[in-house]
């Protein structure tokens, strides 16, 4: 069934307004939100799903208060020091898409360890998206194109779409083809944007830490309804469009 169903990114939002609608704290919003991720991955690999990207913490969320950023460190590391063997046990392969550079020492180096030990799992490619911009990263991928040029080991008109993409966090993963944004908000947040040209896109109103593995198969049932076009004419029976 999810033969034409490689890839789904999540954009988990509405944390610190469910937790205020409670009365309680942003960070309370963010505790139950990763709960809800941990349902979501195990979801995910339970259906065979190939590749899961979840956008967690943006580029700009840096700009939050301290507190609400380190109590995110917090749970972050803690979350790795938890589910590292958990994931390693349901054959999932742990990635982190953004400026890893930027994290904290300690969760510099959980990541690494958690990467490391499930880099040979052949279940589900799990991305997490931390520290992840995507405007920030189409300007690393210039940047190294254009290092490659000036050293001699490119030429002008070898970059590409492929080469571009070959240059981004995301290289080796298939575009996403279903996004799905939570909390009723209609817009990417510097996700994937270069990954998202044809992306189906879903959003639901379900804030974050209310989000259900129903919710989640609504989405794909929503996806596997679409006839994606690529900007073609659609013939019901081609072979390469199914
Ligand atoms: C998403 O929830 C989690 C992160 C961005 C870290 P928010 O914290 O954005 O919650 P709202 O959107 O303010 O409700
Ligand atoms: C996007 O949500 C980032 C994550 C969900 C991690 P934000 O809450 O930061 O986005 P805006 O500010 O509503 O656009
Ligand atoms: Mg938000």
């Amino acid at each position: 069934m999810l033969k034409k169903l490689q890839h789904v990114a999540v954009i988990m939002d509405g944390n610190g307004r469910w937790a205020q609608l409670r009365g309680k704290p942003r960070t309370y919003g963010h505790v139950k939100g990763a709960r809800i991720a941990k349902k979501i991955i195990t979801h995910a690999a339970d259906l065979k799903l190939k590749n899961l990207t979840l956008y967690a913490f943006s580029s700009e969320n840096w700009f939050r208060p301290e507190g609400e950023v380190s109590f995110l460190m917090l749970l972050l590391g803690r979350y790795l020091k938890k589910e590292s063997q958990n994931l390693h046990k349901k054959n999932i392969r742990f990635d982190v898409i953004g400026e890893v550079n930027k994290l904290p020492d300690n969760i510099q180096k959980a990541i690494h360890q958690t990467r490391e030990l499930t880099k040979n799992n052949t279940g589900l490619h799990l991305a997490f998206a931390i520290s992840y911009g995507s405007r920030q990263e189409i300007v690393l991928a210039a940047q190294a194109l254009a290092e490659k040029v000036k050293n001699g080991e490119l030429k002008v008109d070898q970059i590409t779409e492929k080469s571009i993409s070959d240059n981004l966090m995301t290289a080796g993963t298939p575009d996403p083809d279903l996004i799905i944004r939570t909390s009723g908000e209609s817009r990417l947040s510097n996700f994937l944007m270069w990954q998202a040209s044809y992306s189906e896109l879903y959003f639901s109103p379900v804030l974050w830490p209310d989000y259900s593995v129903k919710d989640f198969n609504e989405a794909i049932q929503y996806y596997l309804g679409r006839e994606r076009r690529f900007g073609k004419v659609f013939q019901k029976n081609e072979e390469s469009f199914v």
